[in-house]
């Protein structure tokens, strides 16, 4: 199969067409780049699972462009979702609702609950209105690779799988939506994301945030694979300062290393090999799957500054520490 890359008019018209014929079409959103099928049509989803190399047991977050297109997908709309919805839909963050008979359970993986996310990116909501039905999607990198943020991402893991992609340029937040459980006693986050705790807690009087560790029985099917890792081994570090002594000790072994920096710790690396993850943490957030992308490329162990907690910050570390296996040095 032929994998075509188009941008504008012609690419959504194009993309529509392919997924009422039952094809899946990768678009952009703000956060990631999604691989989207038909999310009525089981084989529509099936060929979704299989471009990626994903386990079935993984359910499939369902895309609409506006908030009435929700009603028939779910099966109960609690005020607690609306305000949430009002507050922050389009946007990057999913909400978990009891699923309607509407929704195939190949998207949710036999599970009660369906996920539902308005993307704010234009390009998505165009896309998702033209093909008049709501779409399934997951990141549209192959299984356990990090998720695209931009076309040729998208192409280096789908290229010959897929029909289409549509490009929209590099998406603007860079890491996937917030997952939030309203179906749970406490709300959960099952995922961070751009939509933090903290905002959350503008509607929510409490919520349960999550750790970043991998639990073996975690309530997010996805939580429990190996996830965000990049080809080539990478650590954390905590300071500047260890980072270098880790650098150069596996410089030292023979390893062509590479140190990912913010822009304030350049001035440290001193004729190390370096990429600077960006000033602030907006830039870093959206920098740092492609920086990922570059640098497994070309070097041969990442050594990665810990960004800390502090607001996207701990989403982005949520990631980070995946792709490190939890090392921290
Ligand atoms: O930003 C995003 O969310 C991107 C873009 C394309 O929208 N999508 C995305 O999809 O990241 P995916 O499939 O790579 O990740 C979806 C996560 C998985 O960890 C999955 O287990 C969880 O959401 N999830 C989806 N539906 C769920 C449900 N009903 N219950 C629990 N977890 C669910
Ligand atoms: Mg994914």
């Amino acid at each position: 199969m032929v994998t075509k890359v188009l941008s504008g008019e012609k690419a959504i018209e194009e993309g529509a067409r392919l997924i009422q014929s039952g094809e899946v079409v990768a678009f952009p959103t703000e956060t990631v780049y999604g691989l989207g099928g038909n999310a009525l049509d089981p084989n529509s989803i099936a060929k979704i699972y299989k471009a990626k190399g994903r386990p079935s047991d993984n359910p499939l977050i369902v895309h609409v462009s506006r908030v009435e297109d929700i009603d028939p997908l779910v099966k109960e709309f609690s005020e607690i979702n609306r305000r949430l919805v009002q507050e922050f839909m389009p946007g990057a963050i999913t909400l978990l609702f009891p699923r309607s008979e509407l929704v195939p359970i190949e998207v949710t993986a036999g599970l009660g609950t369906v996920g539902i996310r308005i993307p704010s990116c234009e390009v998505a909501r165009q896309f998702i209105s033209a093909c008049g039905v709501p779409i399934a999607a997951p990141s549209a990198n192959a299984s356990t690779r990090v998720s695209p943020t931009t076309a040729g991402h998208v192409l280096e893991d789908m290229d010959g799988r897929i029909p289409l992609i549509i490009d929209g340029g590099e998406c603007q937040v860079g890491i996937e939506s917030t997952v939030l459980d309203l179906t749970s006693d406490i709300p959960t986050i099952l995922r961070p994301g751009a939509v933090t705790a903290e905002m959350l807690l503008s509607v929510l009087g409490t919520v349960k945030t999550h750790e970043g560790e991998v639990l073996s029985s975690a309530p997010a099917p996805g939580m429990k694979y190996k996830h965000y890792a990049t080809s080539v081994p990478m650590v954390l570090a905590e300071s500047v300062n260890s980072l270098i002594a880790e650098y150069d000790e596996m410089s030292g072994r023979g390893l062509k290393v590479v140190a990912l920096v913010r822009s304030e710790s350049v001035g440290s690396m001193q004729g190390r090999n370096y990429i600077d993850i960006g000033a602030t943490d907006e830039e870093v957030c959206r920098n740092i799957y492609k920086i990922m992308r570059d640098a497994e490329k070309e070097y041969g162990y990442i050594v990665c500054i810990h960004l800390g907690f502090e607001g996207v910050c701990a989403s982005v570390m949520n990631r980070l520490t995946k792709s490190a296996g939890g090392k921290v040095v």
